[in-house]
């Protein structure tokens, strides 16, 4: 096999190496089938086991209400940032937003070709450097929907619990920390996350979503982009991304195994706090984006004494089989995102890797 390095990704990102070797040797042929996955119709037995299986692993990981749907769409979370608005805010009404990075924004622009948008929230005058406080978040009651991003992929900050939105459906965004930790799915009456970080391949959009938001859908979306359409075919009104849910199924597979999502959780927290004291134990040679609260378990961005030096910390890193790690153009630095699928053994090598650099450079 080709030699790996440590992918540091932020997405498409790192997947867990048994379920691409499963991949791998079930390409040319699926047992029993005679025909790769890639090939075969997405209305035969053989599918049908596949999604339906891949849904009854990831209900039972988050266990999941009986009374919500689970989704598998295309057209990724920038999609849901229109169909979310598309179908849950109704003509007149307002939603409310909680402004956390630049895909909560994102998610706010789309909204408001939709109807009323209010900002419930905002950390943007800190250069979302945190979350914020629960004091700091006005609910308008008669709001439609309250959204917020849980994980912000650039910034490097996620949620330690949700916002309380009261009587007022809660809505998130989940693309970048989705089954990285335990989740209360009840609190919530819309989840949505594209699945390249920490569930799939590129190509399919999770939604979890509480039935009775099926009932604001107006009557005259067109139906590609109706929540009905894909609830009533089971995700199968057309041609699903057959191969993105496939390989999806073996990373719900990997995640039981790996014993369901309070493990993974943990191992996540440990991963992270690598980092996060190696930061912080540098003398301020390392300086993390994200303040102390609000770090994320996902995306560790953080910053050095130069611009010079993060070049060189990057190019240096590169040379000792670690990749993806220059940070996102508005926060600069380093970004190392360190998803379910990022093994222990790969942050270790970038904390030795730090260390080594704080020593030469600093
Ligand atoms: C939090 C968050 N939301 C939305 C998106 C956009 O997702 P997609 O590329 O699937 O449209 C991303 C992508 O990185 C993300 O990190």
């Amino acid at each position: 096999m080709t030699d790996r390095i440590f992918n540091f990704a932020a997405g498409p990102a790192v997947l867990p190496e048994t379920v691409l070797a499963e991949t791998a040797r079930d390409l040319m042929a699926l047992p029993g089938v005679g025909m790769s996955v890639l090939e075969i119709s997405h209305r035969s037995k053989t599918f049908e086991a596949i999604i339906d299986g891949c849904e009854q692993d990831l209900r039972a990981l988050a266990n999941v209400p009986a009374n919500y749907k689970v989704l598998f769409l295309q057209g990724g979370a920038s999609l849901q940032f229109s169909m979310v608005p598309m179908n849950c805010l109704p003509p007149g009404g307002k939603a409310d937003y909680i402004l956390t990075g630049s895909w909560s924004k994102k998610a706010v622009t789309e909204a408001k070709k939709v109807g009323t948008v209010q900002i419930a929230g905002s950390t943007e005058s800190e250069n979302f450097t945190r979350i914020p406080e629960p004091s700091e978040i006005r609910v308008d009651p008669e709001a439609a929907y309250l959204h917020f991003t849980t994980n912000n992929t650039i910034y490097g900050t996620e949620w330690e619990k949700e916002p309380v939105s009261g009587n007022v459906p809660l809505f998130a965004d989940a693309s970048s920390d989705i089954f990285s930790r335990p989740i209360d799915v009840s609190k919530y009456a819309l989840i949505y996350a594209g699945a390249q970080k920490n569930l799939a391949p590129a190509g399919v959009t999770l939604v979890i979503l509480r039935e009775d938001m099926l009932a604001r859908s107006p009557k005259n979306l067109p139906t590609m982009l109706d929540y009905n359409t894909h609830a009533k075919d089971k995700s199968l009104y057309n041609t699903p991304p057959v191969f993105a849910i496939y390989v999806m199924r073996l990373v719900m597979k990997w995640l039981l195994a790996q014993g369901g999502l309070e493990a993974v959780g943990r191992r996540n927290a440990e991963k992270a706090g690598l980092l996060y004291d190696t930061i912080d134990g540098s003398g301020g040679f390392y300086r993390a984006h994200a303040r102390p609260g609000s770090r994320s378990n996902m995306n560790v961005a953080f910053r050095l004494p130069s611009e010079d030096l993060e070049k060189r910390f990057v190019a240096d890193a590169k040379g000792n089989g670690m990749d993806g790690l220059k940070g996102h153009r508005s926060v600069g630095g380093i970004r190392a995102s360190i998803y379910n699928a990022f093994p222990r053994a790969g942050v270790e090598a970038l904390v030795s890797f730090m260390k080594e650099f704080a020593r030469k450079n600093g």
